[in-house]
């Protein structure tokens, strides 16, 4: 099928390559002459596991351009996939969305069946709302159009963008129209029937079930991508609302999730105590329900709550920290990780920043090492002072308490005798609870994790 793609963020542009790869002829519109002079050179403008190989690979048969006018009159199918930020009350703007929209519609061709697919996340009621900027473009035009729309909420996690792509749990489709559904059918066919040969990067995990495409209304559509996300970080909340309780009464909370989630009805994924979601779904997503919520006169106690706990963790920790050090004005404190979540260096909303921030207020120093994230995160971080740190173990030198925030897979491996060794103290606050507590103790440490 010929597909045209506008926006390449982290779900514009896994999809584009993930249908090339699959045989589909790929056009990818962005504004942004930066990441698309990276994309037309065969770079990817992200950090994500996979994407630059598979670049390699089909990258040279996507057709990368700015301009709508090229790449949409022939296509079949149009995916918009741009930007949904939240507004100053958290509502989802949608105005990038509803300007695509009508960009394609003043270059669709009359009488020719086009089926517009709306993937980024967006409020309830803005496919009705995309279908009245089109048919307005047309009488605008005066032309008789013909065009399809569909919701495709798009269910992608960071890091591990390319696996939920290729090998979805699921796939949901909202449309009121057999045309757009027979279109996006087709397109995922060899997603549905898993007929492709794996990249060798990414192999079918052996216990992988051919995946479903749910069809149901625009609306349900819309607001199961907002529930699906609510209640995940939910159930993170939960469990370190438990591990906070678990504190108080000496219980361990990884105890008590590995416990939990031997039932099925549970489930073990996504109850690992921490410091909690960051990333630029939860948080965005959730206050967007409530805003939702609030112009329907609906209240959300539970969607409430779920981020107070959320954000309160970050305050909890330095708490923590203050109570071990006494004071924190003047201490050293080295950071572990900074983007919001492991094989990314995407740092919105991440956990680190805030507690930073909070750290710093306090009056310490912060040393910080991320992997990857360190550029984006002096950007963020511009305004005030943190060193830093390329190497751990320089990190650690002298520094009063070190705090892991980000479960990088190398902190999983540090040789924690020779970090303590070089500390003025040795305190290691586990944000993530990577750490087994006798090992680190063992090692020297004064540990503390969450919820243990
Ligand atoms: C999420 C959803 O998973 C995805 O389906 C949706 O499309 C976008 O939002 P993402 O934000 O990339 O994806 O990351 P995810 O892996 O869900 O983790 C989000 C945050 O929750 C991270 O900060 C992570 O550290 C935290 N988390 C996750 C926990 O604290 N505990 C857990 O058990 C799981």
């Amino acid at each position: 099928m010929k597909i045209t793609i506008i926006g390449t963020g982290y779900v514009g542009l896994t999809t584009a390559v993930v249908l090339a790869y699959l045989n589909h002829t790929v056009s990818a519109v962005d504004k942004d002459s930066t990441k698309l002079t990276l994309l037309q050179e065969g770079k990817s403008p992200i950090h994500e596991p996979g994407i630059q190989s598979l670049l390699n690979e089909v990258g040279h048969t996507i057709r990368f351009t700015p301009t709508v006018a090229e790449v949409v009159p022939d296509a079949e199918l149009i995916m918009i996939a741009v930007g949904t930020p939240p507004k100053i009350d958290g509502e989802a703007d949608t105005r990038h969305v509803e300007q695509a929209a009508r960009e394609v519609a003043q270059v669709c061709l009359p009488n020719i069946h086009y089926t517009l697919v709306i993937k980024s996340t967006v409020p309830i009621g803005t496919n009705k709302r995309v279908a009245e900027v089109v048919e307005d473009v047309f009488a605008e035009r005066k032309i008789q159009g013909n065009v399809s729309i569909a919701s495709n909420p798009e269910f992608l996690q960071e890091g591990l963008a390319l696996q939920g792509a290729f090998y979805p749990d699921r796939i949901v489709v909202g449309a009121n129209n057999n045309n757009a559904l027979d279109a996006l059918r087709r397109l995922y066919q060899p997603i549905l029937e898993q007929t492709f040969d794996p990249p060798t990067t990414l192999p079918r995990p052996p216990s992988y079930h051919l995946p479903s495409m749910m069809t149901t209304d625009p609306n349900s559509a819309e607001m199961i991508k907002y529930a699906a996300n609510t209640f995940l970080a939910l159930k993170i909340s939960f469990i370190n609302e438990i591990a906070g309780l678990c504190e108080q009464v000496g219980a361990d909370v990884t105890e008590v999730a590995r416990g939990i989630g031997l039932d099925t009805r549970i489930g073990h994924r996504f109850l690992r105590a921490g410091l909690g979601w960051g990333g630029s779904c939860y948080p965005k997503d959730t206050a967007a329900l409530l805003r939702v919520a609030a112009q329907a006169g609906y209240q959300m106690p539970i969607t409430e709550a779920a981020r107070t706990v959320n954000f309160e963790q970050r305050k909890r920790i330095v708490q923590k920290l203050k109570t071990v050090l006494k004071t924190l004005n003047g201490k050293t404190i080295g950071i572990l990780g900074l983007a919001f979540k492991p094989n990314t260096d995407d740092i919105r909303e991440a956990p680190a920043l805030d507690i930073i921030r909070h750290l710093v207020a306090e009056g310490a120093n912060i040393r910080a090492h991320d992997p990857i994230a360190i550029p984006n995160a002096k950007q963020a971080l511009s305004d005030i002072n943190v060193d830093y740190i390329e190497d751990v173990h320089q990190l650690s030198h002298n520094t009063d308490a070190l705090l892991l925030v980000t479960e990088w897979e190398q902190y999983h491996r540090l040789d924690l005798r020779k970090l303590a060794k070089h500390m003025k103290t040795p305190i290691l606050i586990d944000g993530r609870n990577v750490f087994s507590p006798q090992e680190a103790t063992a090692a020297g440490f004064h540990y503390i994790g969450i919820g243990r």
